[in-house]
């Protein structure tokens, strides 16, 4: 009987935990709500709840910022939470396989299998997974015999944008643009636009519903703040000042991967030509993204059937399929010494 096995995504606005033999991926909020400085007050979708609405006290934060750890000890504590709550305060010692991005520096790849040896959690190893390989893994792809597959992620806090071949990474790049910034560019947009003051939570409703009102003709209804009354107030927005807005962000997603794929060599990529383009994170669901990228770059545009879990449905594979063990990698082989 093989140890029991984690397969964590860590990622800014999300945490996925796979369970070996469980057959759904665990979902919540990375998010951590600390009392009068020091006191755990709540975390996860519990955390998430209260943010935006809590006293002066009571702190709510994501300890992930852009996708690397910015806050280690209250991670730590997330990760901790997370897995009581799924054995039941019963940890027994299992392994752990968790992703990371691959454009960041050794030291905050290393972050995030320190975290996990730390967090209390009787880790007996880590195992490190490139979250771009884990993706492909996640959309069914066989990443280990495949050349030349484009994985365009949009996150909550980053796009990761990688070219990938025999189960490795040929080139990667992330950049700071995701689902946070696209609510950001609503908020700002509304701002100017009606003078209302509407908040994050408020603009991701606007984002995620985007394509219903749109097949319904409809606009979007907000409440906020009017700025020139002071006064709580309803407004109708309509979809054609979201698009416009969104469009300005998702521009910029483009703009990479037009310069990932110039910088292809030609043999990989007539293979993406000839497959199309992978498109996961959960903000590529936004409405109008994946026709942009399908229109700017000619390329055909997969969309992963579940793309909130893909990394952590890719970890699931790595773990259940001795196939695909050789895509993780421990930093303890990788030679401290
Ligand atoms: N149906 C939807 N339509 C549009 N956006 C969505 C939808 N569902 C989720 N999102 C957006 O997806 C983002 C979260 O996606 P995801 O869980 O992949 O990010 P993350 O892994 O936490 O972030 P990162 O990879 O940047 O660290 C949020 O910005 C959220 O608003
Ligand atoms: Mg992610």
């Amino acid at each position: 009987m093989s140890a029991p096995a984690y397969g964590i995504d860590l990622g800014t606005s999300n945490i996925k935990i796979y369970e070996s033999g469980k057959d759904h991926i665990f979902l919540a909020k990375n998010m951590i709500a600390i009392k009068n400085k020091n006191t755990l007050f709540a975390y996860g979708d519990e955390a998430y709840e209260m943010y935006e609405k809590a006293p002066m006290n009571i702190h709510i934060s994501y300890p992930l910022t852009n996708g690397v750890i910015a806050d280690i000890n209250h991670m730590q504590t997330l990760v901790k939470c997370f897995i009581g709550d799924l054995t039941h305060d019963n940890i027994h010692p299992a392994d752990y396989y968790i992703s990371v991005p691959h454009d960041v520096t050794e030291v905050e790849q290393r972050a995030f299998n320190d975290l996990i040896k730390n967090a209390g959690v009787k880790a007996k190893k880590v195992m490190v997974v490139e979250k771009a390989i884990a993706d492909g893994l996640g959309m069914d792809i066989d990443v280990k015999n495949s050349q030349g597959v484009l994985v365009v992620d949009v996150g909550f806090n980053t796009t990761e944008i990688s070219v990938l071949s025999l189960g490795g990474i040929v080139s990667s790049r992330m950049i700071k643009v995701g689902g946070l910034k696209f609510d950001d560019a609503i908020r700002a947009a509304i701002r100017k636009e009606y003078n209302l003051m509407i908040g994050g939570k408020s603009a991701e409703k606007i984002k995620m519903s985007l394509r219903n009102l749109e097949d319904q003709g409809a606009s979007a209804v907000v409440y906020g703040l009017d700025l020139v009354s002071g006064l709580p107030v309803e407004r109708e927005i309509p979809t054609e000042l979201i698009d416009i807005t969104l469009k300005e962000c998702f521009d910029s997603i483009v703009d990479l991967i037009k310069v990932i794929l110039e910088r292809t060599p030609p043999e990989l990529a007539a293979d993406i030509y000839r497959k199309g383009m992978y498109l996961t994170g959960g903000a590529c669901q936004v409405a109008g993204l994946d026709e942009l990228i399908a229109d700017s770059t000619g390329l055909n545009v997969n969309t992963a059937a579940n793309p909130i879990g893909s990394v952590a449905l890719g970890l699931a594979r790595v773990i259940n399929d001795d196939n695909f063990k050789s895509v993780a990698y421990s930093f303890a082989n990788k030679g401290e010494a």
